[in-house]
């Protein structure tokens, strides 16, 4: 049978702790300079219905790293642009590819094409999800501190597709997260109510992130205006008013904390300049991360058997 990563809701425990040993194998394999090409004569197809950075080029070289080849395929420039569907694209493209990675706005599509798709499926980030993204962080979190168990998470700001995976991940690794959200920009509540119901840890919702920073490991934060949310700028500025990642919070945290943000980060909105360039940062070890454990994911559903 197939194997995709559409979200961490999906994973057990040690399908994660797997992840996460060939992370850091491949990543060792990586600075060591050592070739390894389990990917040999694979082609990974890359759909992004949305614009990105880091996860097409991390796909992108990962892939290559690998020794297999990378196709991105922007949406409007293919056939699903003009209206194709995704079960007869899902079709066609297990044709030519060995895997599909997926950027997207709704989670019912990366689910579609998985259902009809003979390949590996892997959610690139939709508007409900980024898996990808908080594995490569609790994988910054495993160098930093050793262990994600034991481990207080906080999040402060936008209750979106990064605050969700940080739940499921909560959820699935049983470490505790706070999080602290305006009203009205909270976490989905099936999402969150779900993962409150079946967690052995706690998974908390506050409102001051002061409260939500004290005595935690790390504290993430994100943008406040994700893509497509680009006509509502004003109104959620004024919303997250207080919300801000910066010095000042940062003192109400541990001397240690780790502060961690997917990018792309606004700086001077949700997170100060010191704070992102501050001695607490990992952002830019997350974002490198994202290359290494994406790498094991491609190893692991794409690879030879
Ligand atoms: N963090 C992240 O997914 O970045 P991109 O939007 O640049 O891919
Ligand atoms: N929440 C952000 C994440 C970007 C990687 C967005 O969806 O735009």
């Amino acid at each position: 049978m197939k194997k995709d990563l559409l979200c961490l809701y999906d994973l057990t425990k040690d399908d994660i702790d797997i992840i996460f040993d060939r992370t850091a194998d491949l990543k060792a394999r990586q600075k060591r300079g050592e070739l390894y090409h389990p990917l040999q004569g694979k082609t990974l197809g890359m759909i992004f219905e949305k614009p990105s950075t880091r996860t097409r080029v991390s796909f992108e070289v990962g892939t290559y790293q690998l020794g297999g080849h990378a196709v991105y395929l922007r949406w409007t420039d293919t056939q699903l642009g003009r209206g194709e569907s995704v079960y007869d694209t899902a079709k066609v493209l297990s044709r030519y590819l060995d895997g599909i990675m997926i950027r997207t706005f709704k989670q019912e599509t990366v689910s579609e094409l998985s259902r009809n798709a003979d390949v590996p499926v892997i959610n690139g980030l939709t508007d409900l999800y980024h898996p990808c993204q908080i594995l490569a962080d609790i994988f910054t979190v495993i160098e930093k501190r050793g262990t994600y168990e034991g481990l207080k998470a906080s999040y402060v700001g936008d209750g979106n597709n990064v605050t969700h995976s940080w739940i499921n991940a909560a959820l699935r690794l049983n470490f505790d997260l706070t999080m602290a959200c305006p009203a009205g920009h909270l976490p989905d509540a099936t999402v969150l109510e779900r993962a409150q119901r079946e967690a052995s840890s706690t998974i908390t919702l506050l409102h001051d992130p002061r409260e939500a920073v004290k005595g935690a490991d790390v504290i993430s934060t994100d943008t406040w205006v994700s893509m497509g949310q680009e006509k509502e700028y004003r109104e959620r500025i004024k919303a997250f008013k207080g919300f801000q990642v910066n010095e000042d919070l940062l003192s109400c945290s541990k001397d240690d904390v780790m502060v961690m943000h997917c990018l792309p980060a606004h700086r001077g909105e949700e997170i100060t300049d010191g704070v992102m360039d501050g001695k607490n940062s990992a952002i830019f070890d997350q974002a490198e991360n994202r290359l290494h454990v994406q790498k094991a994911i491609l190893e692991l559903l794409m690879g030879k058997k």
